[in-house]
């Protein structure tokens, strides 16, 4: 079986996912933003291209269903009811609402990646609830792929990182894997921070760039290890929790 690591959704190809299980990770911030939303008890996130799209779509339901959120060079897009920021998405604002959701690199690594035959969304706060997921379906012999969704159109480090960890929990006691280079990379690099994400987030050019936006609180938050052990699947066009109500 294959385990790949792809470095943004901009060179993907549909072969590269195609009948594969995909995780996608935007660790700062979005995807740690879906995790916490729906920990929180988010109805669902529709992840959109564009904030024209989210605003069109925000037209078929009533006010009191759904949030515009997301955001443009970090911050909240002008008109909308949340940004990017996880703390944001407090169980008051959002619990039983739909959070149509677009930003400037997760939701595009998302719906770039629709036609996979599965597609979760990790980060470091849901780690070990998604890692368990792919590690079955690596036992199962399934192909699979993770989207470090980076920063526009570059590899982010914090995005990496995380995918080596996820890429160290899936082989795992397993044999037969083949890696593509990525993943040998992703690997590499894991170590040199293991649980030191604090570090991590000082070294990443966009965990900086938040810190000096204001978001510093964030960072603390995208670095709390399986704080919110949801495993959310982007399926049909929406990101919903899997649980009880929503079996694999
Ligand atoms: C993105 O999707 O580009 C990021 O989540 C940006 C951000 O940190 O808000």
């Amino acid at each position: 079986m294959r385990l790949d690591v792809f470095f943004g959704a901009h060179g993907l190809t549909s072969a590269d996912v195609q009948g594969r299980v995909v995780v996608v990770i935007d660790v700062l911030r979005a995807s740690t933003t879906i995790a916490v939303a729906l920990a929180h008890g988010a109805r669902t996130v529709i992840p959109f291209e564009s904030a024209e799209e989210a605003i069109t779509r925000s037209k078929s339901f009533e006010r009191g269903q759904y949030k515009l959120a997301g955001e443009r060079k970090n911050l909240i897009i002008p008109g909308f009811d949340l940004g990017n920021s996880p703390r944001e998405y407090t169980r008051e604002a959002i619990e039983g609402k739909t959070i149509l959701f677009t930003t400037t690199n997760g939701t595009v690594a998302l719906i770039a990646v629709q036609s996979a035959r599965e597609v979760l969304v990790g980060s470091f706060v849901n780690f070990t609830a998604v890692s368990a997921m792919v590690r079955a379906a690596a036992r199962a012999r399934s192909d699979i792929a993770i989207v470090a969704a980076g920063s526009e159109r570059h590899l982010s480090l914090e995005d990496t990182v995380c995918a080596g960890r996820y890429v160290r929990a899936i082989r795992r006691g397993l044999s037969d894997i083949t890696m593509n280079d990525g993943a040998h990379a992703a690997l590499q690099l894991e170590k040199k921070y293991g649980n030191d994400l604090p570090r991590l987030f000082v070294d990443a050019s966009h965990g900086r760039t938040l810190t000096e936006a204001g978001f510093a609180d964030d960072l603390a938050l995208c670095a709390t290890l399986d704080a919110h052990p949801v495993v959310p699947v982007y399926q049909d066009r929406q990101v919903t929790k899997l649980g009880p109500d929503r079996e694999r």
